[in-house]
């Protein structure tokens, strides 16, 4: 749209040079997935190895001949590099090849373009892709004589390179504006649910690993789920009724990858920080890819990076009905805490082995008491219900006290001991009456919870 380029297409070359100065090499393998993914059509993978990238071209003359030889061979429409180009470099090398290069940042970027499906995750891809063009424009074309611009349009005597630069730079202020309200409005639903106490299950993974599928057997909801990197761009947020706990949200992320460019993982921050303050994150596997545990190892990276490796996790191996002999389990560490599910999303063999292991590590940060309030302690009474906590009450008729079943956080109950909560043994009453009560009290901020990070 803003400077001239060769028109891509679909039949794709792949470049992948092992570069011994870098410590973290791209996988070539993931590289094509990623290319089959923003729906290339790879014809030709290209390797090579080289001490550092060349300058101009990033390879040598004769490995770009090679490439050169390959793209005219298969008429292709598209270089794909697995690595980061400088702008004179991408240049350099559309000129020499005479059709369209893409870097792994411009690559990845293109996917997400596509995938995205909500208002804010396609503000945040377009605002990621503007930032990596005008960084290309600034650094890319600063041999175009620079002249002093005018006001409007095109001013009288401004360059291409100053408009294009003053259209970009006017859109992402506009996109920073409207993310700040988007933004907003999904801080102000999550505030909603944590008044209400409701818990947060977030999926996390390696992209690809099933995550989609897993939502919707699990919250029965259509959302997009194709065999294709990225499927999901937005955090979805659906309500679920757990088996012996009430209910829950579960949040579906964009799927993680390795070396994400810079950029994208501060445009995605914002989704990815609803991850960070889950209750407890499901970490989805491709049981049948034998690569698996190197994916576990990268989205424990991205986790750190993003401060959610604190944060429980339960690991899901999904896809057991592409293996051999492999019936639904459950595994449990030595505590007897549940630590590992093996499931299928597509068939639902194992779902209710992951409902139950849910409820029982969210059940795990609560306690179940009873406590006794003063006539005095109004004010305490009145804290109780508004945070959602009171499953059942009595009053003592000779004292005038109140006896209440509570159902809070851990840390939540030490708070209240110190302000003079006073427990006393818990009386047995029968559980589904507790939850039926809790569900109707947590319902209406459930909901508007809901409602505000819809709009
Ligand atoms: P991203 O959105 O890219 O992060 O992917 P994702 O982790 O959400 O994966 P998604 O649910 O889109 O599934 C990827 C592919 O795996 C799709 O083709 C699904 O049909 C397939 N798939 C998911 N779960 C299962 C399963 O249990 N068994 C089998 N055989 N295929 C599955």
């Amino acid at each position: 749209m803003f400077f001239e380029r060769p028109e891509a297409g679909e039949t794709a070359i792949l470049v992948h040079i092992s570069i011994h100065s870098e410590s973290e090499q791209e996988d070539p393998c993931e590289f094509e997935e990623l290319a089959l993914s923003a729906g290339a059509v790879p014809v030709e993978s290209i390797t090579g190895t080289r001490k550092q990238p060349s300058p101009g071209h990033f390879v040598g003359a004769g490995k770009l001949e090679e490439i050169a030889a390959a793209v005219r061979a298969h008429k292709a429409e598209l270089v794909l590099f697995n690595h980061s180009l400088s702008p004179s470099q991408e240049r350099n090398l559309e000129r020499a090849l005479k059709c369209r290069v893409l870097d792994r940042t411009g690559l990845i970027l293109d996917i997400f373009a596509q995938r995205a499906r909500s208002h804010e995750g396609k503000l945040q891809v377009e605002l990621a892709q503007l930032q990596h063009l005008s960084s290309r424009l600034k650094r890319g074309w600063t041999h175009l004589d620079r002249q002093k611009g005018g006001i409007g349009m095109r001013g009288a005597g401004e360059t291409q390179l100053e408009l294009d630069q003053r259209m970009i730079g006017q859109r992402i202020k506009a996109i920073h504006k409207s993310l700040d309200k988007v933004r907003g409005q999904r801080q102000q639903g999550r505030r909603s649910r944590q008044r209400a106490e409701v818990e947060t299950v977030s999926l996390v993974g390696y992209t690809n690993a099933g995550k989609s599928t897993l939502f919707n057997y699990l919250t029965n909801a259509r959302t997009y789920a194709a065999d294709q990197l990225f499927a999901t761009l937005d955090s979805t947020l659906r309500r679920v009724d757990l088996p012996n706990f009430g209910p829950a949200i579960i949040a579906d992320t964009v799927g993680f990858i390795s070396h994400l460019p810079h950029g994208l993982v501060e445009a995605f921050r914002a989704t990815l920080e609803e991850t960070a303050s889950a209750n407890l994150l499901l970490h989805v596997v491709d049981a049948a890819n034998e690569e698996n545990q190197e994916y576990i190892d990268k989205v424990q990276e991205v986790l750190m990076e993003i401060g959610a490796d604190q944060v429980p996790q339960l690991q899901v191996f999904n896809k057991i009905d592409l293996l051999d002999d492999c019936p639904p389990r459950l595994q449990r560490n030595e505590q007897g805490k549940p630590v590992r599910v093996w499931l299928s999303a597509a068939t639902g063999a194992g779902s209710e082995l992951l409902l139950e292991a849910i409820s029982e590590l969210l059940a795990d940060g609560m306690v179940e008491e009873t406590v006794v309030i003063n006539p005095s302690q109004a004010s305490l009474r009145s804290k109780l219900y508004g945070k959602g906590f009171v499953e059942a009450e009595r009053i003592d008729e000779c004292t005038g006290s109140y006896q209440m079943s509570l159902r809070l956080p851990r840390e939540e109950l030490a708070r209240l001991q110190q302000e003079g909560v006073q427990l006393i043994e818990r009386e047995a009453e029968s559980a589904p009456a507790q939850r039926a009560a809790r569900e109707s009290s947590s319902d209406d901020a459930l909901n508007h919870g809901l409602s505000s990070q819809s709009a």
